[in-house]
């Protein structure tokens, strides 16, 4: 008899404890779940946020750039009429200089600024990121030998076409690459790899940049992609708000991470059917 009773309560406790078990796991489940959908409506929230920041700012300031740029060509030209009275030998010729280099300088910044404000649709056609890739250190390649930085490549094997508008995603990857090349006046290493990765169930090439070099502030990081945020002392602070427009024209994603002093990573996500 109490054998039997020994028996019923093992038997009653052990299909309590799975039960509780698979309610845990149950639960266990649930919270994952939440915590995901959160993390994803933090995403889209940001994004939400950032578009509305860029088109405000974008639609602002284009009249007002316009109006900058015919004043400064006067300028300009003032410049050039006063280089009669004050030649190189003059010893003012100098401040004619300087009136001349600020002038160029604002030149750039506007039409940098004038290109952020007024997004061109996409022109896609398919190609090979590889080669595109390859353009793009091409361009730099002079310049990293001079500042004794060396670029390491890690490209997947004959990886997908993809489809991406090459005008504006080779100005993505140029000035990814250059600010990776910037953090790193002493040299260093700059790695570049594609290999295909899936994202939210889509197909598409992962593109990751990353340097060596002098690392973003923790306080930094979520100004990075603000227009007009910039720690450098010529810098323009458009590069990376421009680069996250053209990025989620594509659909793609962009992520970054840093840590002072060791090397930033850019990790670039795009479709292959954008
Ligand atoms: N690879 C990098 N390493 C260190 N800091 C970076 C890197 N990329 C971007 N940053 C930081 O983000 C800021 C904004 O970059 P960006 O929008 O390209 O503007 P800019 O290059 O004109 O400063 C930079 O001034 C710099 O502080
Ligand atoms: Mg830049």
């Amino acid at each position: 008899m109490e054998i039997v009773l020994y028996n019923t309560v093992a038997i009653v406790t052990g299909m309590l404890v799975t039960r509780e078990k698979k309610e845990k796991e149950r639960h266990l489940n649930t919270a994952r779940s939440l915590e995901k959908s959160l993390v994803e409506l933090k995403q889209t929230k940001q994004d939400l946020l950032q578009a509305e920041k860029l088109s405000a700012i974008g639609q602002l300031s284009a009249g007002l750039a316009h109006e900058i740029r015919n004043p400064l060509s006067s300028i300009k030209g003032a410049v050039n009429i006063l280089a009669v009275d004050y030649p190189p030998e003059h010893k003012k010729h100098r401040m004619l200089k300087v009136l001349d280099c600020e002038a160029d300088r604002l030149n750039k910044v506007l039409t940098a600024f004038l290109s952020f404000a007024k997004p061109q649709p996409l022109q896609s056609t398919r190609i090979n990121l590889i080669n595109k890739v390859e353009e793009v250190i091409g361009l730099l390649k002079m310049q990293a030998v001079s500042a004794n930085i060396e670029i390491i490549r890690d490209f997947a094997d004959s990886p997908p076409l993809i489809k991406l508008d090459e005008g504006q995603m080779g100005r993505v990857f140029l000035n990814i690459m250059l600010n990776a090349m910037q953090a790193m006046p002493d040299g260093g290493k700059l790695t570049v790899s594609i290999k295909k990765a899936i994202l939210d169930k889509k197909e598409g090439l992962q593109l990751n940049i990353g340097d060596t070099g002098c690392g973003i502030k923790p306080e930094d990081m979520s100004d990075i992609f603000n227009p007009f945020f910039t720690t450098k002392s010529n810098g323009t602070g458009l590069g990376l708000a421009i680069c996250y427009r053209i990025i989620k024209e594509h659909q793609g994603n962009i992520k970054i991470t840093s840590r002072p002093q060791q090397g930033t990573l850019v990790s670039l996500w795009i479709p292959i059917e954008s």
